[in-house]
C-alpha cells in the first residue's frame, strides 16, 4: 500500500500548486482528483476557457466596431465551432502543463473520488469501480466549489445552463437571460453580447458586483447598458417553463409582487459557487463546517482534525483561483514548519469584461464602515493619452489612501487592461506603500499605467493632466 508525507484531494489551483510546492520542500506528496483531467475548476470549466472567449469574442467586437476606425476595413464573421476548438485547445494546453508539473516534481497522480476514510487514510474509488487505500501523515482538502442552484429550476446544462454549459453553447442564443448580475453573469454575458445575443440579466439586489466599491459598480453598470445589455435590479427569477420551444421565465419583483414574464432561448443560472464538501466523508471523519457549510480551518488552515488542512474555495474567503493558489504555497510550508501566509488585505479581484473593472483592498463604503478617515485620488481614462489614441478612454483609476499617513488602503480600476494594472496596486498595498510612492515612481509613456500615477497625485490633489 502507497505511502505519503502528504495527500492532496482536489488539483485546482490551490490544490496542484500545494502539491508543487510540498514536493519542492522535500515531501512525497500525491493527488486525487475525480475529473479526468488535473487543474480543477479553474483550467477546465472556469477562468482558463472563459477568459480564451472573453478574449476571442472582444476581438470579434474590435474588428466589427472599432477596427474601421483605425483604416481597417473587415467584415467579421463568426465560426462559432472553430472559437469554442480555440477555447477547449487552450484548455488542453492548461491541463497537459499542470500534468507535466506534477511529473517534473514527482508527484503520484491517482484519479478517482477521495474519501477521508480516517487521519491519515484516504480511500480512492476510481473510474472503474475498483477502490484502493492510500496512507498519508497529513490530507489536504482542496476540492473547490460547484454552481449555486435555484430551487425549482433544473439545471440541464442545454437550456437551463450553468457557468458550465454557457461556455459551450452549439449556437448563438437569441436572447439570453442571466439570474445573478455577479462575475460569471457579467462576464459570460458579455461573450454572449458581443457575438449577438440579446442579454437580459436579472439581479436580486439593486446593484451589479455586490460587494465592490458602490462608484465602480454604477460606472460598471452604465457601461454594460451602453452596450445594450439590459438589467432587471432588485428583482428574481421564480419559474422557468420549459415546455415550449422557447423557455418562458417569471421573474418577480425581489420583496413579492406582480410577476412578468420573459421568453428566452437559454437561462444562465450564475447566482454564485458552494463549497465542495459531499461524498469526502468529512463528518464521519469529525472536519467541522463553518455556518455556510466550508470547512472550518484555523488560520493556519488545520481543520477541527490534527492532521487534516483545508484551502482554496472550500474554505471561507473569496472563491478566486489567486487566493487558493496562495493558500497551496502557505499550507505547504506550514506542513514543514515554516511561516506560510497569506495577506487577505491585498488579494485582487478582476472582472474580465470590457472595460475590465479591477478592485484591491478596501472600497470606500468598507472604510466609512470601518470609521477609517481617507483621500481620494482619481483619474479619468478620457485623460489618459494612450487611453485616447487607443480609442478606450472609458472609466478611471481611483486611490484611497489613509487621511493621516498617506498609505494606499484601497485601489479600484474601471478601464481597459485594468487586470493587468491592478498588480502594481497589489505590490502598492503589499509593500504597504503610500500614494505618494506611486506618485514618485517613475511610469513609462505613454501608457494605461500613468492613470494611477495621477491618481495617486490626485490624491494629493496634484494631478498633472487633469
Ligand atoms: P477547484 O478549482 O474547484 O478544484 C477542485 C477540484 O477538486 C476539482 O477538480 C474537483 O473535481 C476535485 N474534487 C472535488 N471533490 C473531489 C473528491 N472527492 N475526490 C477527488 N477530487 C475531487 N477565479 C479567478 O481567480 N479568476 C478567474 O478569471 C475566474 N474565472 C472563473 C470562471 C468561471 C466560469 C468559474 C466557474 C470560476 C472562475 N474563477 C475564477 C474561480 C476559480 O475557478 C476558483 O476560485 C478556483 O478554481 C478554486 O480553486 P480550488 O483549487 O479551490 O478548487
Ligand atoms: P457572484 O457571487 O459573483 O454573483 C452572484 C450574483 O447573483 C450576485 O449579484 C447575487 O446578488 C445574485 N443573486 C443571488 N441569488 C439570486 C437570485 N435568486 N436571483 C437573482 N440574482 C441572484 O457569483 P457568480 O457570478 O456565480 O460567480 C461565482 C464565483 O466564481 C464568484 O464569487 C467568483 O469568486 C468566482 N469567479 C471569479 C471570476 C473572476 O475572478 N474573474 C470569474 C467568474 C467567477
Amino acid at each position: 500500500m502507497p505511502s505519503y508525507d502528504l495527500i492532496v484531494i482536489g488539483t485546482g489551483p490551490g490544490g496542484y500548486v500545494c502539491a508543487i510546492r510540498a514536493a519542492q520542500l522535500g515531501l512525497k506528496t500525491a493527488v486525487v482528483e475525480r475529473r479526468a483531467t488535473f487543474g480543477g475548476t479553474c483550467l477546465n470549466i472556469g477562468c482558463i476557457p472563459s477568459k480564451a472567449l472573453l478574449h476571442a469574442s472582444e476581438l470579434f467586437e474590435e474588428a466589427g466596431h472599432t477596427f474601421s476606425k483605425m483604416g481597417i476595413g473587415v467584415a467579421p464573421k463568426l465560426d462559432l465551432k472553430a472559437m469554442m476548438a480555440f477555447k477547449d485547445q487552450g484548455v488542453d494546453g492548461n491541463v497537459k502543463g499542470v500534468d507535466f508539473l506534477l511529473k517534473k516534481n514527482k508527484i503520484d497522480g491517482f484519479h478517482g473520488a477521495a474519501r477521508i476514510a480516517a487521519p491519515g487514510k484516504v480511500e480512492v474509488k476510481g473510474n472503474d469501480g475498483k477502490t484502493q487505500t492510500l496512507d498519508t501523515k497529513s490530507i489536504v482538502i482542496a476540492t473547490g466549489s460547484d454552481v449555486a442552484r435555484l430551487k425549482g429550476i433544473e439545471i440541464d446544462e442545454n437550456r437551463i445552463v450553468s457557468s458550465t454549459g454557457a461556455l459551450s453553447l452549439p449556437e448563438v442564443p437569441k436572447h439570453l437571460l442571466v439570474v445573478g448580475a455577479g462575475v460569471i453573469g457579467l462576464e459570460l454575458g458579455s461573450v454572449w453580447r458581443r457575438l449577438g445575443s440579446q442579454v437580459t440579466v436579472v439581479e436580486f439586489l439593486d446593484g451589479v458586483l455586490p460587494g465592490m466599491d458602490n462608484e465602480v459598480r454604477r460606472q460598471a453598470q452604465r457601461l454594460f447598458e451602453k452596450q445594450s445589455m439590459t438589467f432587471k435590479l432588485s428583482s428574481k427569477v421564480t419559474t422557468v417553463d420549459t415546455s415550449g420551444k422557447r423557455l418562458k421565465a417569471t421573474v418577480e419583483p425581489a420583496k413579492g409582487g406582480a410577476a412578468e414574464t420573459i421568453e428566452a432561448d437559454v437561462v444562465l443560472v450564475a447566482i454564485g459557487r458552494v463549497p465542495h464538501t459531499e461524498g469526502l466523508g468529512l463528518k464521519e471523519a469529525g472536519v467541522k463546517l463553518d455556518e455556510r457549510g466550508r470547512v472550518a480551518v484555523d488560520h493556519y488552515y488545520a481543520t477541527s482534525v490534527p492532521g487534516i488542512w483545508a484551502i482554496g474555495d472550500v474554505i471561507a474567503g473569496p472563491m478566486l483561483a489567486h487566493k487558493a493558489e496562495d493558500e497551496g504555497v502557505a499550507v505547504a510550508e506550514i506542513l514543514v514548519g515554516q511561516a506560510g501566509h497569506v495577506n487577505y488585505d491585498a488579494i485582487p479581484n478582476v472582472v474580465y469584461t470590457y472595460p475590465e473593472i479591477a478592485t484591491v483592498g478596501k472600497s470606500e463604503e468598507e472604510l466609512k464602515a470601518a470609521g477609517v478617515a481617507y483621500n481620494v485620488g482619481k483619474f479619468p481614462m478620457t485623460a489618459n493619452g494612450r487611453a485616447k489614441v487607443n480609442l478606450t478612454t472609458e472609466g478611471f483609476v481611483k486611490i484611497l489612501a489613509d487621511a493621516k499617513t498617506d498609505r494606499v488602503l484601497g485601489v479600484q480600476l474601471v478601464c481597459a487592461d485594468a487586470g493587468n494594472m491592478i498588480a502594481e496596486a497589489a505590490l502598492a498595498l503589499e509593500f504597504g506603500a503610500s500614494a505618494e510612492d506611486i506618485a514618485r515612481t517613475c511610469h513609462a509613456h505613454p501608457t494605461l499605467p500613468e492613470a494611477v500615477k495621477e491618481a495617486a497625485m490626485a490624491v494629493a490633489k496634484r494631478a498633472i493632466h487633469m
